[in-house]
């Protein structure tokens, strides 16, 4: 792997697949498209951007011109950025449909007029829809349910599309909820860390009794490196775990680690206009190729915590209620 494009990489997600790409070839050069959205910060990416190898493109994935050029003399794309929070999806639903189908359409189509040989798409567990009991595996239907899975399915379609009409080298991975340090806090555990740090109260959508699946942001890094060696192209690959908690189960953790009482930290506020009752994936396809998650969010979350605690500054200006 000579030259990797990683879109999004000043996001949660994507400055954790750039340290993750560092490591695993050294030798590549790597450029990051982002567009520096209120979820991106610079600071993700600290380290990174001092290394010779490595160059930050600030642009918009709908800009198709700024996309062909970044994606010519690239032998590969991880292709992680998006509009990625589902509350938002219900004020802003366009945004979404922009960014995360109309930006992905953008970026693969100049990968394929680019002949880039190698595309990893990352997607979600929240394009399959809630289940009630098991898990999906990646032939099941997509059914989503709100704006932001809806536009990740499009996204995940004409990815699909790309791959039966134009052969192009793409895999999907399609991930449960993910956890780890450097997160926005819009979602909930940064979200509940913070304030829980700041002494206020924790809003609960609903009952809390949503069920969810959490991953470390470095095992889905690993997943992503893995496929990228050995996935097949044209194939969707699950990357998830077996932990699952009930919202007020992570809200408890969380006050555990911070010594704060449930009871006197929670309050409970109106649910979403709709939220899926549960996710689950099924992950045995990846795991055949020897992934599996190594670490868990019981035993990382005494170190998140303690991130955001010696980070607090960098999160006070935000709007966390
Ligand atoms: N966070 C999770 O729990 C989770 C779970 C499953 C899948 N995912 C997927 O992982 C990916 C990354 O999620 P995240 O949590 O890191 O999100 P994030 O919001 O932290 O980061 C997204 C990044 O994408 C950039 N971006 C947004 N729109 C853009 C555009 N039009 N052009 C260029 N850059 C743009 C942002 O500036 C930001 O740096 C998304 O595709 C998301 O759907 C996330």
């Amino acid at each position: 792997m000579h030259n990797i494009l990683i879109t999004g990489g000043a996001g949660f997600i994507g400055s954790h697949v750039v340290e993750e790409m560092r490591k695993q070839f050294p030798e590549a050069r790597l450029v990051i498209l982002d567009k520096m959205t209120y979820a991106a910060d610079i600071r993700n990416m600290d380290g990174s951007l001092d290394w010779d190898r490595c160059r930050l493109v600030v642009g918009d994935l709908c800009d198709f011109d700024l996309c062909q050029r970044v994606t010519r003399d690239v032998d590969c794309v991880v292709h992680v950025a998006a509009e990625s929070h589902v509350d938002n999806s219900f004020g802003n639903s366009l945004q979404f449909t922009r960014s995360n189908t109309l930006g992905t359409h953008s970026i693969l189509e100049a990968c394929r007029i680019n002949g880039v040989k190698r595309i990893i798409h990352v997607s979600t567990d929240e394009v399959y829809g809630e289940i009630e009991q098991g898990a999906h595996t990646e032939t099941d239907i997509l059914t989503p349910t709100n704006p932001y899975s809806a536009s990740k399915a499009g996204a995940d379609m004409i990815a699909i599309s790309y791959v039966h009409s134009f052969k192009l080298p793409l895999t999907i991975i399609r991930s449960n909820n993910i956890f780890g340090i450097r997160q926005y806090p819009e979602k909930l555990i940064p979200k509940f860390t913070l304030l829980g740090l700041a002494g206020k109260k924790l809003p609960m959508h609903g009952t809390g009794k949503n069920r969810r699946r959490f991953l470390a942001v470095e095992d889905f890094a690993a997943a992503i490196s893995l496929l990228l060696r050995n996935g097949a192209p044209g194939e969707i690959y699950n990357a998830g775990t077996d932990e699952e908690y009930s919202n007020l189960e992570v809200a408890e953790m969380i006050c555990n680690v911070l010594g704060l009482r449930i009871s006197e930290a929670l309050t409970f506020v109106q649910d979403r206009p709709f939220n899926d009752s549960r996710y689950a994936l099924d992950s045995s396809k990846i795991r055949k190729l020897g992934w599996s998650p190594s670490r868990s969010l019981k035993t990382r979350l005494p170190e998140v915590v303690k991130w955001y605690e010696s980070h607090f500054s960098r999160f006070n200006q935000i709007e966390t209620a």
